[in-house]
């Protein structure tokens, strides 16, 4: 039986679509059974046929196989010869050419107007798309200290395809067609894919149709996308995962040296000091890959916990439920943004007795007919498990703070996870009192200042609506980002 080692070093092979199981086993499916909304099934914007027709017609990609295995010891062995391992695959993917050599960056000195002198930082998302990694990407596009380099696609809230459809489809909403976007690997490493339509709706949008994207796919897989970039621009780049961490686990099986090639790491996963989200101690993104969140906190350990290309120690920050929850979008949020780009959104946003129709004021702004139709669904799921109707923003949180780490306080600890609980399975496990007397590997946020966290969100996302009204023409990607302090187009 191959271990995760065997599984990076084999060559890379076609393989067929995983099986997916949709919310087995977590709060977040099983407990109350999803009823799509009549919106969905009746439908004639965006056809579930042609989406389906579209899947189908991805060209194939290369992945490596995973291994079949169930019994946890074997896979936390599997996980241990993976770091025994990842030399030699480091060895064969150093020989490996250059995909892009001509590829730049964005000068580091914006040229808008509100950020003129800001430096941009260039950063590769790793996210799975999902309506709150769909509104990080947003508010990726809308900040002008932000170079979005490329994004890479896991499975998650969905599968890997449908996370490449809805990032494309964003990223063309919000105009930048020219993002490269690569999917990675389909399936955890270890373990049968979950998803969770409950959560963020079928398709992981909530109740938003978007046009299917024709931007074109990459033909680079997510893991070696992140490699070859850190190579290229070793110290530079900063890399935010929003999703299970199947790909930067790949991507470190595949060049150790990732944590000191990166300028920073900034991950939304874990729950540290506060109740779980998919189990009682277990948050999403940890839970759906942990041997893959295991090898990622391993590899900034000893060793890895080196000073990195900024003289400081390459540990990763990671944001969890203890302030991620703490990012509370409400219906007031969503209609200040809206009013920012000049309209009111969707009535139901309101909340309240007969709030998932459509009444209210029509909204025509695309980008915030998006949100409400997205947030109504997440705002739907909160209220039924959360019990406010509102919507916890992880990813955009954790988006936010890898451009201004000053948003959260972080505290440098041992974080490792639980592999082989019979309840706790992808517990991140904090030594807070030092107990395992080892160097810390993780830079856990403890607090995030949320109100200047909002009120970014809010300006900037809602002048990237302003810029986006149906009439205006599609953005140069070459032209500088907009100035997100621009009034409205139409309040002007
Ligand atoms: C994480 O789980 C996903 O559903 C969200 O997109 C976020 O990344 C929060 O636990
Ligand atoms: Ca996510």
């Amino acid at each position: 039986m191959p271990g995760a080692a065997d599984v990076a070093d084999e060559a890379p092979e076609v393989i067929e679509a995983p099986e997916v199981i949709e919310g087995v086993g977590t709060r977040r499916l099983g407990v109350a059974a999803w009823v799509p909304h009549p919106a969905m099934t009746n439908s004639t914007s965006a056809p579930l046929a042609t989406r389906d027709n579209k899947r189908t017609a991805l060209p194939p990609f290369s992945i490596p196989r995973a291994p079949a295995q169930d019994d946890p010891a074997q896979r936390l062995q599997s996980t241990q010869s993976a770091r025994r391992g990842v030399s030699a695959t480091a060895r064969v993917m150093r020989a490996a050419p250059a995909c892009r050599p001509d590829m730049a960056y964005d000068p580091v000195v914006s040229e808008s107007a509100a950020g003129r002198g800001t430096q941009r930082t260039p950063m590769i998302v790793d996210c799975d798309t999902g309506i709150d990694d769909s509104l990080a990407l947003l508010y990726a596009i809308a900040s002008p200290d932000c170079d979005l380099v490329a994004v890479t696609c896991t499975a998650g809230n969905v599968d890997a395809r449908q996370v490449a459809e809805n990032t494309r489809a964003v990223l063309e909403l919000a105009g930048r067609p020219d993002v490269e976007v690569a999917i990675g690997r389909e399936t955890p490493l270890a373990r049968k894919l979950v998803t969770t339509p409950e959560t963020h709706g079928p398709r992981g949008i909530g109740y938003a149709e978007l046009p299917l994207a024709r931007m074109p796919l990459s033909p680079r897989f997510g893991p070696d996308l992140i490699v070859e970039e850190a190579r290229r621009h070793p110290g530079e780049l900063t890399l935010v995962t929003l999703a299970p961490l199947t790909n930067v686990a790949l991507a470190v099986l595949r060049e150790p040296e990732l944590p000191r090639l990166l300028r920073r790491v900034v991950i939304m996963g874990g729950s540290y000091r506060s109740a779980g989200n998919t189990a009682p101690t277990t948050e999403w993104n940890v839970t759906v890959d942990p041997e893959a969140a295991e090898i990622v906190f391993e590899a900034f350990a000893g060793e890895g916990a080196d000073l990195g290309p900024n003289g400081r120690p390459a540990r990763p920050t990671a944001l969890g439920l203890d302030v991620t929850e703490r990012a509370k979008l409400l219906p007031e949020h969503m209609a200040r943004l809206a009013a920012l780009a000049g309209c009111e959104p969707d009535g139901s946003l309101r909340g309240g007795p007969g709030a998932s129709g459509s009444s209210g004021v029509p909204t025509v702004n695309p980008i915030v007919r998006y949100l409400a139709d997205a947030l109504r669904f997440y705002m739907e799921f909160h209220s039924r498990y959360d019990h406010f109707y509102g919507a916890f923003i992880h990813d955009p949180l954790a988006l936010a703070a890898a451009l201004d780490p000053t948003l959260v306080r972080t505290e440098a600890v041992s974080v490792e996870v639980e592999l082989g609980g019979r309840l706790t399975t992808g517990e991140t496990v904090t030594d807070w009192r030092r107990v395992w007397g080892r160097p810390p590997n993780v830079d856990v946020a403890v607090e995030a200042e949320v109100d200047r966290f909002f009120e970014r969100f809010i300006e900037r996302v809602g002048a990237l609506a302003a810029g986006r009204d149906p009439g205006a023409p599609p953005r140069d990607p070459r032209a500088p980002p907009r100035d997100p302090r621009a009034p409205p187009r139409d309040l002007a």
